[in-house]
């Protein structure tokens, strides 16, 4: 009796963990009850736990809006407010399981105007259920929805068309809805679309196929979700392994740890460590604590090596007769998701697998039309605009078109000041261009051209409001360093928008591009051994520090010239500041486009104190 009952749990928990887990996600607009029907599939699986169950019924009575009813979608907005207490993170994934399949639905609350939650979601994603309205139907929401679970690669998509008890479950509504669908998703690429009349309210075609829709002929959503087909990361295809961390307890063992993405590895494979590229073979494949044979896509492993190689985290292992690419130039499909539009130029941390290298969007190929797809000229990326960008990393990267794998082709962007994730993409393919420029080793360099001039080369950086002073104190500065027999050079923001940078406005992209061309120039020119003067608004931190990382130590001066906006205004040297508050003028730092202060400049010179000579001798001390 007692062997026949261990033998059932045997089965039990065979059963359990032969059965292959979907991950899904739901995509849905304001108010088209998505929580409720997440909330239905949780609750009619009954994967809620009792005491849960409980403070639904009450928390139904009190706050509910469905009078004597329980109101599902508590269930899943009540763990919002933890989430907006910042206890759990953007994504929340829940987990619930049928005879046939376990399941993990990646709920992605949040505002609904942002896509960063949803994108996150559907990177790991088989299916997507796109929820619309049937009173409502298909809208631009909807169609943005669409499109981010296209690029994010995911092909098996469910058109679920809800809240069908408040159109009368009409079949001519549902009909509409489809096709209406079906034509706007004709070219993005999804393998297996349905689409399922439902009502998350009452139930209908949730878990059970419902009698009031008689004429719809096909499966529930649980029932299509038990179904459809699951595509993993392939067995078939070339091995890879991020390494996310290096073992190393002893001098004697060191093992790389990672997830493999792709293919399969055994112990005397041929591998190669990239970007390097060294050959090697592997000596043990470990899970867990055990030696195996063989470890697919999709495990956690550590691998020993039979020599000495040096491999370090964001390294990739790879078969090393079938190597993934490595370069520092790609064209990728990028979705914005910061609020801040994307400045070309700009440089952002760029992490792909487990590297973090700093990047610039070189070039912007196009933007797409949400509705139509159509390839539109643009500058920038506002917030949710998707667009193919040419970008460049100060590093090699290994990569794989994400189209082959999802893990080695994608990336997202990270603002370097404030951390915040700000795009996500997908790597097409590299650009080899420039690829073949290496650094010309010089005979004469910068220490032979500064010994000649018997000085320091430096950058001194001034940055400050429109008419704060900059080129007044910047140029007396000139005149006393040059007197002391100095070579200097001056480059003031209104002489070099003459000439090298005529083709730049104001727009913050046009700024981004202004500072970086300034800021190469100096480079080369302190290269060259001069004392460089830099006068620029430079209203963004990003941009300064930007300028800031291309010299060494000490060898960039920020001076910050602190005069009030009032004053500035006042003075009005040039007029523009009326002009602008009569909205002649737009982009106006200070009055319509920001100007941010500098945190620890290396002088702070405030002008309603000091005089321009008292200015200029506060810059030189700071050079000694
Ligand atoms: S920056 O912001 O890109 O660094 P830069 O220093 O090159 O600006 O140019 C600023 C000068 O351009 C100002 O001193 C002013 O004379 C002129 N100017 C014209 N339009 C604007 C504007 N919209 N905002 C700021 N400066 C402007």
């Amino acid at each position: 009796m007692a062997q026949e009952g261990t033998r059932e749990v045997d089965a039990f928990v065979k059963a359990q963990t032969d059965r292959q887990t979907l991950r899904f996600i739901t995509c849905g607009s304001v108010d088209d009850g998505k929580s409720t029907l997440i909330g239905r599939l949780l609750y009619e699986s009954k994967n809620i736990f009792d005491d849960q169950l409980k403070a639904l019924e009450s928390d139904s009575k009190r706050y509910g809006t469905q009078g004597e009813r329980v109101d599902l979608a508590l269930l899943v907005d009540g763990l919002q407010a933890e989430r907006e207490q910042g206890i759990t993170i953007d994504v929340a994934y829940r987990f619930f399981a049928t005879d046939k399949r376990r399941f993990i639905v990646a709920d992605t609350p949040g505002h609904e105007q942002y896509t960063r939650n949803m994108a996150t979601g559907a990177s790991t994603a088989h299916v997507a259920v796109i929820l619309v309205d049937a009173r409502k139907g298909v809208l631009v929401q909807t169609r943005r929805h669409s499109r981010i679970v296209s690029m994010m690669g995911i092909r098996q998509v469910v058109l679920a068309v809800n809240k069908m008890d408040l159109v009368g479950y009409d079949e001519k509504v549902f009909r509409a809805i489809e096709s209406d669908y079906r034509a706007f998703a004709a070219d993005l690429g999804f393998e297996g679309l349905r689409s399922i009349p439902l009502s998350g309210l009452d139930g209908d075609n949730v878990i059970n196929r419902s009698e009031r829709m008689s004429w719809y002929s096909g499966p529930s959503l649980l029932g299509c979700l038990e179904s459809v087909e699951i595509e993993e990361g392939s067995n078939m295809g070339p091995f890879r392994m991020p390494v996310q961390l290096v073992n190393r307890p002893d001098l004697d063992f060191r093992g790389f740890c990672g997830r493999i993405s792709n293919g399969t590895v055994r112990p005397g494979d041929a591998v190669r460590v990239l970007p390097g590229g060294v050959r090697t073979t592997v000596k043990a494949v470990i899970d867990g604590f055990e030696a195996v044979e063989a470890a697919d896509a999709g495990t956690s492993v550590t691998i020993t090596l039979d020599d000495e190689v040096d491999a370090s985290r964001g390294d990739v292992l790879v078969g090393a007769d079938t190597p993934a690419e490595v370069a520092d130039q790609f064209e990728a499909r990028l979705l914005w998701m910061a609020e801040h539009a994307m400045s070309p130029g700009r440089q952002y941390l760029l992490k792909s697998a487990c590297k973090e290298v700093t990047a610039t969007v070189t070039g912007i190929k196009y933007r797409e039309d949400v509705d139509t797809g159509a390839h539109l000229a643009a500058k920038t990326l506002e917030l949710n605009g998707i667009g193919t960008v040419h970008l460049s990393t100060s590093a090699p990267i290994v990569f794989e078109p994400y189209a082959r794998d999802r893990v080695l082709g994608s990336f997202i962007l990270i603002d370097k000041l404030t951390f915040e994730t700000v795009g996500a993409g997908m790597i097409q393919f590299a650009l080899r261009r420039a690829s073949n420029i290496h650094w010309q080793a010089l005979e004469v360099d910068r220490g032979a051209r500064a010994q000649l001039k018997h000085q320091t080369p430096r950058c001194i950086w001034f940055t400050g409001l429109s008419g704060s002073g900059k080129s007044t104190i910047a140029s007396l500065l000139e005149k006393q360093l040059h007197a002391e027999g100095k070579h200097t050079y001056l480059l003031d923001g209104d002489n070099v928008r003459h000439g090298l940078n005529r083709d730049l406005g104001f727009t913050e992209a046009d700024r981004v591009e202004n500072i970086r061309r300034v800021a190469e120039v100096a480079k080369l020119m302190v290269d060259a051994g001069l004392v460089v003067i830099v006068s620029f608004i430079s209203p963004f931190r990003s941009e300064r520090r930007m300028a800031r990382d291309l010299f060494a130590e000490g060898e960039f001066i920020e001076v910050f010239v602190d005069t009030p906006l009032e004053e500035c205004e006042r003075r009005d040297v040039k007029g523009l500041y009326a002009k602008a508050r009569r909205g002649e003028l737009t982009n106006f730092t200070g009055i319509d486009s920001a100007y941010e202060e500098p945190q620890a400049p290396e002088v702070h010179v405030r002008t309603m104190r000091s005089t321009v000579e008292e200015s200029v001798e506060q810059v030189i001390r700071s050079l000694t």
